[in-house]
C-alpha cells in the first residue's frame, strides 16, 4: 500500500477509506482500553490523530514509546466534523520503526528558544521551528519567483574570492597553505603566491562586484546565495554566515530601484501569507501577537522616504537619550534605527543620501560632493533588512575615490574597466535574508531562522 502523506489526508475534500501514513509521535496518551497519538510527517504543519485500541496485538508495546518515535500505521480514515479535527485514523495495524530513547530531550512541555539553540539537530521537530524552516523554504521561492517574473537573470557568484566587496576588512581568510608552517618572503611575510591561487583568498562578504558585470550585459540580474563577515558582533541580527539576495539592474537610479525593494517586500509578505497560512497563525498567536496586523499595514502603506540629513534632524528633535548621540557625518546606529522605524514612522523607512565616509567605494557621489546616493530600509524592532545604492558609473571619480581610500586599484581594474566600456547608470541592493525572515516572523533573535546559526563562539554541526 502506497503512503499517504499526512497533508494530503488534511487538505479538503476529506474522504473515507484504508490509508498507510508513517511518522513522529508527537504527543501520546492513552487509558487501559484505548489510546491516542498525534503524528506528524512533517508534510504539513499540523498532526494527524491515531485512535487505536487494545485489539492490537501491540497494543502495550505502541503504549509504551518514547515521544518522537517513528511509527507506520495502517487503518481507515474517519471523518469527525464534529471535533477540532476534520478526521482520525482507527488503526488497524501499527509498525515501530525506530522507538525513542527515554532521555530524548524534547520532551514534552514549552521549552524557550534558548534552551532549542542547544538542541539544533532535534529543535526542527518543534512547532516553532518547523513553522520557522518551513517559512525560511516558502521564501526562497518567493524570491525567485519576484526576479524571475520580472525577468532578472540568476547569477551564481563565487564564494572563494580575493575581493573584499565591501572594503570593511571583515573577509574570512582561506588557505591550503599549512599554518604550522608558512612559506615566507625574504622580508618576513606570508608568500601568498605559494597559495594554491597564488595570492591571498577569501570567502566572499557579497556577491555584488561579480554580479555587476552580469547587470551590464542582461541589464536585470541577481544573486541569491551565502555570504560571511568575520566581525566580532554578538547582536540578534548579525551572523557571520547569513544568505543574501543582490539585485543589480541597469538604467535604474536611485528611485527607481526603492520602488523595486518596496514592491519585493510587499511581494514577500503576500507570497508568504498566502503559501504558508498556518505557519503565519502560529507565528502571530506564539510568537508575536501584533504579527499579521502589522504586516497588513505595510502591504498597505506606503513606505516612507528620508534622506539621512532629515534622519540626523529627527534624531536629534526626539528628546530621546540615546548611547550614541546623532551627529551628521557619524553612523545611524542600531539605536537609531530602531527609533526611526519603531516608534516614528512605525511602519519601513527609507534613509537615503549618507555621507560619503559612512558607506562603501562603489556609490555614486551626489553633486554636493558629500553624500552618496545610497539607501537603507529600516523596519520596526530589526532595523537595516536593505543596503543599496545607485553605483559610481563614472570612471574618473570611481578611481579617485578607491585611491582616497588607499584601496589597491590594480586588482580592481576588471572593476573600473565596466566604467571605460559602455558605462551605464546602475543601482542594486543586497536584502539580508536571514533578517526578513526575522521580520516576517516576529521571530526576534537571528539565531533562530538559520538552522545551523554561525556567531562568535558558536558554529555547532
Ligand atoms: O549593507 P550590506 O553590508 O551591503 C552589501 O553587502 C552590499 N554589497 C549590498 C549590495 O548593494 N549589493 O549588507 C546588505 C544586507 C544588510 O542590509 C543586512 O540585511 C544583511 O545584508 N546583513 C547581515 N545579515 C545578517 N548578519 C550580518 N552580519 C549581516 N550583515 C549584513
Ligand atoms: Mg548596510
Amino acid at each position: 500500500m502506497k503512503r499517504t502523506e499526512i497533508k494530503q489526508l488534511l487538505t479538503q475534500p476529506y474522504t473515507e477509506g484504508s490509508v498507510y501514513v508513517a511518522g513522529w509521535i508527537r504527543t501520546a496518551r492513552q487509558s487501559s482500553k484505548v489510546g491516542f497519538i498525534e503524528l506528524n510527517d512533517g508534510s504539513q504543519f499540523g498532526n494527524l490523530q491515531i485512535v487505536y485500541d487494545k485489539d492490537l496485538a501491540n497494543f502495550n508495546e505502541i503504549n509504551k514509546l518514547g515521544l518522537s518515535a517513528a511509527i507506520e500505521v495502517w487503518g481507515e480514515v474517519v471523518l469527525t466534523p464534529e471535533m477540532k479535527q476534520p478526521l482520525e485514523i482507527r488503526a488497524t495495524k501499527i509498525e515501530v520503526m525506530g522507538d525513542s530513547a527515554k532521555d530524548y530531550p524534547l520532551q514534552k512541555k514549552r521549552h524557550s528558544l534558548e534552551y532549542l539553540r542547544t538542541q539544533l539537530t532535534l529543535r526542527p521537530r518543534t512547532n516553532t521551528f518547523m513553522a520557522v524552516f518551513r517559512v525560511r523554504s516558502v521564501l526562497s521561492m518567493a524570491i525567485h519567483q519576484f526576479f524571475q517574473d520580472r525577468g532578472f537573470v540568476y547569477v551564481h557568484t563565487p564564494i572563494l574570492t580575493s575581493a573584499d566587496a565591501e572594503g570593511a576588512g571583515e573577509m574570512f581568510q582561506v588557505t591550503s597553505l599549512d599554518l604550522n608552517d608558512l612559506p615566507m618572503t625574504e622580508d618576513g611575510r606570508v608568500d601568498y603566491s605559494k597559495e594554491l591561487f597564488g595570492k591571498k583568498m577569501g570567502l566572499t562578504v557579497s556577491g555584488q562586484l561579480a554580479v555587476e558585470p552580469f547587470a551590464l550585459s542582461f541589464s536585470k540580474v541577481y544573486t541569491f546565495g551565502p555570504t560571511f563577515r568575520a566581525e566580532n558582533s554578538n547582536t540578534v541580527r548579525h551572523a557571520n554566515e547569513f544568505w543574501m539576495i543582490e539585485p543589480e539592474i541597469s538604467f535604474c537610479d536611485l528611485d527607481c530601484m526603492m520602488d523595486i525593494i518596496e514592491e519585493m517586500v510587499k511581494y514577500l509578505i503576500d507570497y508568504v501569507l498566502e503559501q504558508a497560512p498556518q505557519e503565519m497563525q502560529f507565528f502571530n498567536d506564539r510568537i508575536d501577537n501584533s504579527l499579521l496586523e502589522r504586516l497588513e499595514v505595510v502591504r498597505q502603506s506606503r513606505f516612507a522616504r528620508i534622506s539621512y540629513t532629515e534622519a540626523i534632524e529627527l534624531l536629534q528633535a526626539s528628546g530621546k537619550s540615546f548611547e550614541f548621540k546623532p551627529v551628521w557625518g557619524q553612523e545611524i546606529q542600531t539605536e537609531h534605527e530602531k527609533y526611526l522605524a519603531g516608534e516614528y514612522f512605525k511602519q519601513p523607512v527609507f534613509v537615503t543620501d549618507y555621507p560619503t565616509d559612512a558607506k562603501a567605494f562603489y556609490m555614486k557621489l551626489s553633486d554636493d560632493g558629500k553624500t552618496v546616493r545610497a539607501c537603507d530600509l529600516l523596519v520596526p524592532a530589526i532595523g537595516e533588512i536593505v543596503g543599496g545604492s545607485q553605483r559610481e558609473d563614472d570612471f574618473e571619480r570611481l578611481k579617485a575615490e578607491m585611491e582616497r581610500r588607499g584601496m589597491p586599484t590594480k586588482e580592481y581594474q576588471w572593476y573600473l574597466d565596466l566604467r571605460r566600456y559602455g558605462s551605464a547608470v546602475h543601482s542594486g541592493f543586497g536584502l539580508g535574508f536571514d533578517r526578513i525572515i526575522q521580520y516576517l516572523t516576529g521571530i526576534a533573535n537571528i539565531r533562530d531562522v538559520q538552522a545551523y546559526p554561525r556567531t562568535p563562539h558558536n558554529a555547532e554541526h
